[in-house]
């Protein structure tokens, strides 16, 4: 099977197992992330066909929508391209960006599943730009709604020091999650063009927040 066929099959095998997938995490995001990624790996020396594979396949089964089962995404990644008689070094790869991507850094280290590769760090910063500018906004208050979650509360601060099974926990209003998260993404980026596309978006929620917190309070601020 030619690479492009093989993009072509795994993206119909998404589009199907993420169908009524939350908003924020549906095929639509898979999608932008993929687009992303192919826009990022102009630049870079990668492996089209891994971070293709690794972009679309990345999001198949959340942990957060899975009882936290981190194994599911990964193992259902590898069935489905072995399927397709992927090579098996490949497969291997794109699994590991797959893993990589959702483990949480502590646990990262603590397991020794840290990867360092080029192709992880395309689909990585890929999908972080996605958690950012006016999708990220959309997306952020997307899933707060979805967990029923205030949009904001200025008696609930902002917790810069949580532990992962604090913030899997968390009923934290939305605008939280900014500071918790989204405004910290755009240091973390890997590649120089994702380091650049990161600069706008950050400032496009920095604009944002800086508005929302004027409407909140009028009369906190001069009118003019
Ligand atoms: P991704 O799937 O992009 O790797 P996450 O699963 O952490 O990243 O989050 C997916 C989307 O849901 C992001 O846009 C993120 O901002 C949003 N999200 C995750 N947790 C929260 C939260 N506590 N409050 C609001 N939005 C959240
Ligand atoms: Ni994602």
């Amino acid at each position: 099977m030619s690479d492009s066929e093989i993009v072509e099959r795994t993206i119909a095998f998404v589009k199907e197992t993420l169908a009524g997938a939350e908003g924020g995490h549906d095929w639509f995001h898979v999608q932008r992330v993929f687009k992303n990624t192919l826009f990022i790996a102009k630049d870079e020396k990668v492996d089209v066909l891994t971070v293709s594979l690794a972009a679309l396949l990345h999001d198949i089964a959340d942990a957060k929508f899975n009882n936290g089962d981190e194994a599911i995404g990964p193992a259902l990644a590898e069935n489905f391209l072995k399927e397709l008689r992927v090579k098996k070094k490949t497969i291997t790869h794109v699994v590991k960006i797959i893993k990589n991507m959702s483990f949480k850094n502590s646990l990262q280290k603590k397991r020794g599943r840290k990867l360092r590769s080029k192709e992880l760090f395309v689909v990585q910063d890929a999908d972080r730009l996605d958690a950012m500018g006016a999708i990220g906004i959309a997306r952020a208050f997307n899933y707060g709604g979805f967990k029923n979650r205030e949009i904001y509360n200025p008696e609930i601060a902002p917790n810069l020091k949580m532990t992962k099974e604090e913030y899997k926990n968390s009923t934290a209003p939305t605008i939280n999650h900014f500071y918790e998260k989204l405004l910290l993404l755009k240091d973390q980026m890997n590649t120089e063009t994702g380091k650049k596309l990161a600069e706008h978006r950050h400032w496009y929620m920095m604009d944002f927040l800086q508005q929302f917190f004027k409407e909140w309070n009028p009369l906190a601020l001069p009118t003019d």
